[in-house]
């Protein structure tokens, strides 16, 4: 097995991409912190938390449609692939297909990277027979792949509806830049949650617990880490709710007072009741899903859902240019 982290060995602490980054969303006339900063150590395992809430759906539903279509998808994916698992976390999907899709190498990428090489060594004593890589990567805006990584019968593999996370339009191209980093015997499998009633999604977002606020709030705790910030959590409400205009759940942070918050190079007021955006999570229909990956270089030849139509998983195998 081998680790590595790019991500930590070019930027120690908080780099100077991550800071200007930061800097740049909490300057902005609708400020914001990019999703992707809700997991750091403790924010992976709140996301864990929230896999378990009765109100969370997606992972649940995800879950079941992998058991009872897993020998499906098997057949379509084939044995001897070369899984890459696009925010591996901690590992247990794909480990829990492994029995079914036989890979060859299984190659798990994360922004925690400390989270995700803890668990791929776990991992590693009960598979010692599959080739396994962890890899700490932020791949939202690039995806480079280095050269451990085999490059025959690549498969990608993004559960959970992470693919929600982005704007349509950044969600092609990210396909786009996967579909680039394949021959033509590549392949994704992919799960995308799909448009349902607002109430059970503003459910899913809003937990009577208050597991997605805690999950929500653990972001300026990492902005303070990252960027040398003072936000206190208590002066801060989680808000998260579906638009059904623009097809998805926004989650927010509302100032509960007037506040001032500074960061290093740079400090802004916010008004009670102001609000800094964290999350989108699009909802999509399954025939624009497979619509968004025909446009990205895939062809979708397997679809699966649950029998109440609230999660679909994909399989598309790249299109020969
Ligand atoms: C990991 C991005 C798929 O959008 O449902 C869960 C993250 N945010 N609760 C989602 C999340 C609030 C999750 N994804």
């Amino acid at each position: 097995m081998s680790t590595s982290s790019p991500t930590e060995s070019h930027h120690p602490h908080a780099g100077a991409a991550v800071l200007a980054e930061l800097d740049a969303g909490l300057r902005a006339s609708h400020p914001c912190i990019s999703p992707k900063f809700l997991y750091d150590a403790l924010g992976s395992r709140l996301f864990e938390a929230i896999c378990e809430l009765p109100e969370y759906y997606p992972t649940r539903t995800e879950a079941s449609i992998f058991a009872r279509h897993g020998a499906a998808m098997a057949r379509e994916v084939g044995p001897g692939r070369t899984l890459i698992d696009l925010g591996a976390g901690n590992c247990a999907k794909a480990a829990s297909l492994f029995p079914l899709l036989h890979p060859a190498q299984y190659v798990a990428i994360d922004i925690s990277a400390d989270f995700v090489r803890e668990s791929l060594e776990r991992l590693h004593q009960r598979f010692p027979h599959i080739e396994m890589t962890a890899l700490g990567l932020d791949f939202s805006n690039a995806l480079d792949l280095p050269g451990v990584v085999r490059r025959e019968k690549r498969l990608f593999f993004y559960p959970g509806s992470s693919i929600g996370n982005f704007t349509p339009g950044q969600a092609g191209a990210f396909l786009r830049r996967a579909r680039a980093q394949c021959d033509d015997d590549g392949a994704l499998l992919i799960g995308i949650d799909l448009v349902k009633d607002s109430a059970t999604l503003d459910a899913a977002y809003d937990d009577a617990l208050g597991v997605t606020a805690a999950f929500n709030l653990n972001i300026l705790r990492h902005v303070n880490h990252l960027a040398g910030a003072d936000f206190d959590v208590r002066q801060w409400r989680h808000s998260g709710r579906y638009n059904a205009l623009e097809s998805r759940i926004e989650m927010h942070l509302e100032a509960r007072e007037d506040l001032t918050v500074n960061w290093r190079g740079g400090q802004r007021a916010f008004r009670a009741g102001a609000r800094i955006h964290t999350e989108n999570s699009y909802k999509y229909r399954q025939s624009a899903a497979v619509g968004l990956l025909e446009q990205a270089g895939f062809q979708a030849t397997g679809v699966w859902t649950d029998p109440a139509g609230w999660f679909a998983v994909i399989h598309a195998r790249a299109i020969a240019p």
